[in-house]
């Protein structure tokens, strides 16, 4: 497809798009548009930075644009506050006559919510805790729902939320649209969808179990107390937007701390921030007041911020597919970007797992000189190191599910 104008939506909707500067859709949005209008349930896999909020938010504002009637709607769940505003920004960016979402997160005053609620919100975005709560004191009704969105729904289950989301959608009209975005619909997800969803078309583009294409990767062996320097070297070689990954709160504290002594304005979001400060990082992130900001992998999931151009793994993630996800923070919507992961020498194994796991390979790296050496004899440059032999690559079960889903 070419143009948003060969889908079938309102002249209204495509002016609002164009007028953002939308004029192509995505291939997911391209695949699911249609489908979603004609009110089928949607199980999604695309890559990351792809438009997936854009092809679930299109048909619930084309569909709520066609009617006259009242109540919620549409619910999206999705796992962290931060996305959950960024969703609900999206949507009220197109919203038109409609009424401005109805955000429903832990962490903020409970008093805004409940009175967009009240004043007729016809979309809720959710984190599943909050939302269960509110159902518990009858804050909230469902009994008008037509769409439950589910995105980064193998996330949600990560977190635990599963129980949360049992009750809620327990609370929800059975006859409805469901459309699930997740990286995966292998295992508990597969159950979960299983029972959520009737005759779902599947949709599969790019495999999310590889990091972007658009996104040089490159890896640097550096002895674990000059990571610090490491990593100021790295930020003040180039400029531009930098996201950097902690394995830990304590970890981001640190990274950030120094880095400010250094002179390098870093802002810094983990879970243990309270909500006013997460949301001032972000901002100062988003709106360039400082252009490094410190994450745990609470940032790795569905947050878009323009233009971030470096992503850096101070530290190896927990787990592999956290690594496709950290590094989906740049090259997106077609942009291209650079990450590098910093690891000591005794990480070699693990690097190498790492690699051999998603079937990637990081191009070896070092920061000027031998790789142990700290401070101004980094400042010398950034050469590469001779190649490792090249990982097996393994082909993922889910993988292979997601070509025959293609073909
Ligand atoms: N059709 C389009 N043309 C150009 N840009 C688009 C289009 N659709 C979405 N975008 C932009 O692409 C960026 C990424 O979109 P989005 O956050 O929806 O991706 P995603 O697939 O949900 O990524 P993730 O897997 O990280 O959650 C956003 O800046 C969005 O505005
Ligand atoms: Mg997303």
């Amino acid at each position: 497809m070419q143009n948003f104008s060969e889908l079938p939506i309102s002249s209204w909707l495509k002016e609002r798009l164009a007028s953002a500067r939308f004029s192509t859709p995505t291939p997911i949005q391209a695949a699911a548009i249609p489908q979603a209008l004609e009110g089928k349930d949607l199980l999604a896999t695309a890559q990351t930075g792809t438009g997936k909020t854009l092809a679930f938010l299109i048909p619930v504002i084309e569909k709520l644009l066609c009617q006259d009637s009242k109540g919620i709607a549409a619910l999206v769940l999705v796992p962290t506050r931060e996305l959950a505003m960024q969703v609900a920004d999206q949507f009220n960016a197109l919203r038109g006559r409609l009424s401005p979402a109805a955000l429903v997160v832990g962490g903020l005053p409970e008093r805004h919510q409940l009175s967009s609620i009240r004043n007729g919100a016809r979309v809720v975005v959710a984190t599943p805790g909050r939302l269960e709560d509110f159902l518990d004191r009858k804050h909230v009704h469902f009994g008008s729902l037509q769409i439950l969105v589910l995105d980064e729904a193998d996330r949600m289950l990560d977190m635990g939320f599963l129980p949360a989301i049992r009750r809620i959608v327990a609370a929800l009209p059975q006859e409805r649209q469901t459309m699930c975005f997740s990286a995966t619909m292998e295992g508990a997800m597969g159950r979960l969808v299983k029972d959520y969803t009737r005759d779902a078309v599947r949709l599969a583009f790019g495999s999310t179990l590889k990091p972007s294409a658009n996104v040089r990767l490159q890896a640097f062996e550096v002895a674990v107390d000059s990571k610090q320097d490491a990593l100021r070297h790295l930020l003040t070689k180039e400029g531009g937007r930098c996201l950097i990954f902690s394995r830990t709160k304590r970890g981001a504290e640190r990274i950030a701390k120094n880095l400010n002594r250094d002179g390098i304005h870093a802002a810094i979001i983990h879970g243990d921030r309270s909500q006013s400060q997460r949301i001032a990082a972000l901002e100062a992130f988003q709106r360039g007041r400082c252009r490094v900001l410190v994450a745990t992998d609470l940032a790795s999931r569905g947050i878009h911020v323009q233009d971030i151009v470096h992503v850096i793994n101070y530290d190896l993630p927990e787990v592999a597919e956290n690594f496709i996800h950290r590094v989906g923070r740049t090259g997106r919507a077609g942009g291209r970007g650079v990450a590098s992961t910093l690891f000591a020498k005794d990480q070699r194994t693990d690097l190498f797992e790492l690699e051999r796991t998603l079937g990637i390979r990081m191009e070896r790296m070092r920061l000027g000189g031998d790789p142990h050496e700290t401070g101004d004899q980094m400042r010398a440059g950034v050469d590469r190191m001779p190649s490792s032999p090249k990982p097996r690559l393994v082909r993922l079960p889910g993988e292979v599910l997601q070509a025959q889903m293609e073909s």
